[in-house]
């Protein structure tokens, strides 16, 4: 186990360039066994969950070749099996997306039923809605999620929630059913789009991915392709808060500003700079304080959920009083407790936390609670006077990459030691003086 060790107060400064999105990348790794035919996928974060699901997908027989670190081939002609175990739901919920992609190509499949997970119960009603109205039969029994199919066949599906993962999942199916389907109140999300993408690039017919409402013509067969997956909107983001919470200077590459644009109005709203480039945005902060405003979380185009824990950080050193409203998950403030021990002011009723600004947090030893909010207690360490450890990191390796290396690179004072390693502490604590 490890833990990051920061010594705080040092402006982020200089370039960074962002890695593939970790949850498209999610969606388009599931995808790419539909076809039997070689897929290469480019730009793919080097991130524990996209191991993870690689794990799964070569367990059921696909074959798996890293061509690069970001690189890799995937063939799924040899595929054996249909059934994804609990071993692997367990680590990432995202492994159900081979629920739909295993449907759409073998009309059958089976997966570990997930749970929930930190950051609130997670239902999958929708998936299965969106399923069944395809024809397929979907039973739950001893832990795992079963569909299968005599024919699979377009529908008019309409989604009660907005979902991303359901959105995914059913798009995956209806591009091996027979005929059309409509799916209405469909998830907007950039990775629902490079999903959507990604199958066309196989010879699937996805039209308004996007919009609410995705129209799939059902094809036979899907082939190979090569696709760079597109940048993470929320590695991105994270970094664009990093540089405004330590009065920094930094240009951040390999993005697509647009769908940075809730996270950039926001920013500049509070006081900081944003300037925008092709594929590039650099966020400059202030000298003094940023100011306070209100975030209501929202699925795109709306503000973010999945940046929520790093904007409350940055409020909470920000002047005057600030509240944010969390509205997809209901457990999405666990992180408060932590950063409260480093000097914020925080007070959480129900899904609403409200935040007096403090002049400056100071180091504390802190624990992760999942993995936005862990990258934001990195952020909080590197802002503060002294040293802060933050340790269940494995959080954040979750999602980003080399994180501590790209930090490093813009000035940051951070190394990941063993945690409970006093010694180590003390060298990290002798070495920055
Ligand atoms: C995805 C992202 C996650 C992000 C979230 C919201 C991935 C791998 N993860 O998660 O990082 O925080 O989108 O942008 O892409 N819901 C239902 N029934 C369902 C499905 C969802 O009620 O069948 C609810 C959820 O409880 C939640 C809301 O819908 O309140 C949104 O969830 P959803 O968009 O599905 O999130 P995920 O796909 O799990």
């Amino acid at each position: 186990m490890e833990q990051y060790i920061m010594k705080g107060g040092n402006p982020l400064k200089g370039e960074v360039t962002i890695s593939g999105a970790k949850n498209a990348a999610l969606g388009i790794l599931a995808a790419s066994i539909m076809t039997d035919e070689t897929v290469t996928l480019e730009n793919l974060p080097n991130v524990r969950d996209i191991r993870v699901l690689l794990q799964a997908i070569q367990e059921i027989g696909a074959r798996v070749e890293y061509v690069d670190t970001n690189t890799v081939k995937i063939n799924g002609s040899n595929i054996s099996s249909i059934s994804i175990d609990y071993e692997f739901i367990r680590k990432i919920r995202a492994s159900y997306y081979l629920l739909g992609a295993l449907l759409g190509k073998y009309r059958k499949s089976q997966v570990a039923l997930p749970g929930g997970c930190n950051i609130g119960s997670r239902p999958i009603d929708q998936h299965i809605k969106g399923f069944k109205a395809l024809g397929a039969e979907v039973r739950i029994e001893q832990g795992m999620i079963a569909t299968e199919a005599e024919s699979l066949v377009g529908t008019h599906i309409y989604m009660d929630v907005v979902s991303v993962g359901a959105t995914i999942n059913v798009m995956m199916a209806a591009a091996m059913a027979e005929g059309k389907s409509i799916i209405e109140n469909a998830a907007k999300e950039p990775h629902i789009v490079d999903v959507a993408n990604f199958l066309n690039s196989m010879g699937a017919n996805i039209k308004g991915a996007g919009t609410d409402v995705i129209r799939v013509q059902g094809v036979e067969k899907l082939h190979g392709t090569e696709y760079s997956i597109i940048p993470d909107q929320i590695e991105a983001g994270t970094f664009m808060c990093m540089a405004a919470a330590t009065k920094g200077d930094v240009l951040i590459k390999n993005v697509i500003p647009k769908h940075l644009e809730a996270i950039s109005a926001k920013l500049v709203e509070m006081g900081a700079t944003v300037e925008e480039y092709d594929d590039a945005v650099r966020v400059v902060g202030i000298e003094d304080r940023l100011g306070p405003t209100h975030i209501k979380t929202l699925p795109y185009p709306g503000f973010p959920t999945d940046m929520q824990p790093q904007f409350a950080t940055l409020l909470a050193l920000s002047e005057g009083s600030s509240i944010v409203t969390e509205s997809i998950f209901e457990n999405r403030f666990k992180y408060v407790d932590e950063l409260t021990r480093m000097g914020a002011k925080i007070t959480v009723e129900g899904n609403t936390a409200f935040i007096e600004g403090v002049e400056g947090f100071s180091g504390a030893k802190v624990s992760a609670p999942d993995l936005r909010a862990g990258a934001a207690l990195v952020m909080a360490g590197l802002a503060a006077e002294g040293i802060t450890t933050v340790d269940q990191i494995e959080f954040i390796q979750r999602g980003y990459e080399a994180f501590e290396d790209k930090l490093t690179a813009l000035g940051a004072v951070i190394e990941r030691i063993p945690v409970d390693d006093e010694k180590a502490v003390k060298k990290f604590e002798l070495k920055v003086g």
